[in-house]
């Protein structure tokens, strides 16, 4: 077990995470913690460079798409995100293997390999927490002219949050699904509580292996 804690934002298009993202990072750091904000597909220099040919360039093939999506994971994790949790930060990432599995696996129809790739391109690291925002699909949304990614996908959007929920009910111990359709404020307050739940589990989990205990947690911050 690493002494840092592993959060991962995951949603359709446009349910805020960006947002909820810096508040929770504002807060974490307010109470002392190092924090690590990053994004898949991006969060390093081969990433971005990735994340520009998969949403801005030309037509990729489903299959080269989704590896594409599992090399810059494979890179992020072990160049950043590994390091990161090690020494003892809290790492904030926006997206990370379910989006794979709901998106080239789900709405792309490649299925359960998406899932087996990204598993191995990361040595099976898995978030303390993944909070899925979850909300009814804006209809206006689908109607802007989007990234060419998101343009084909809105057109799913429905199918994209069932997946999301199903990944949910599939380990509720490791997710938090919260209503983003709500004020600002009251969904945050519910993203904090998630992840103060799972600062407190990993502290328990590491005293009963009897790991070296993680920095305090922050004390409870009012959002
Ligand atoms: P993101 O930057 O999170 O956009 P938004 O803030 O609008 O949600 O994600 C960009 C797009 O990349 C999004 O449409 C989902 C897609 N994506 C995948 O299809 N598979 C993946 O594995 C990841 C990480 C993202």
């Amino acid at each position: 077990m690493s002494a840092g804690l592993f959060v991962v934002f995951e949603g359709g298009d446009g349910v805020g995470k960006t947002t909820q993202l810096k508040r929770l990072s504002d807060a974490l750091q307010s109470a002392g913690r190092e924090v690590v904000v990053t994004r898949e597909p991006g969060g390093t220099a081969l990433g971005h460079q990735l994340r520009q040919l998969i949403l801005h360039g030309d037509h990729v093939a489903p299959r080269a798409e989704a590896l594409l999506y599992a090399a810059d994971r494979a890179h992020h994790i072990e160049t950043l995100v590994r390091p990161a949790l090690a020494r003892g930060a809290v790492v904030l990432q926006d997206r990370y293997i379910d989006s794979s599995i709901v998106y080239q696996g789900g709405a792309r129809g490649l299925g359960d390999q998406v899932e087996r790739i990204s598993r191995w391109a990361t040595g099976d690291l898995l978030p303390d927490v993944t909070i899925v925002l979850d909300m009814e699909p804006d209809p206006s949304r689908m109607a802007r002219d989007l990234d060419r990614v998101e343009g084909e996908t809105s057109r799913q959007a429905d199918k994209i949050r069932r997946g999301f929920l199903m990944l949910a009910q599939r380990d509720p111990a490791r997710y938090a699904v919260v209503d983003a359709a709500r004020p600002e404020g009251e969904v945050f307050h519910d993203v904090f509580s998630a992840v103060r739940d799972a600062i407190r589990r990993a502290r328990e989990a590491g005293a009963s292996q009897g790991a070296p205990t993680s920095p305090t947690p922050p004390s409870p911050v009012t959002p």
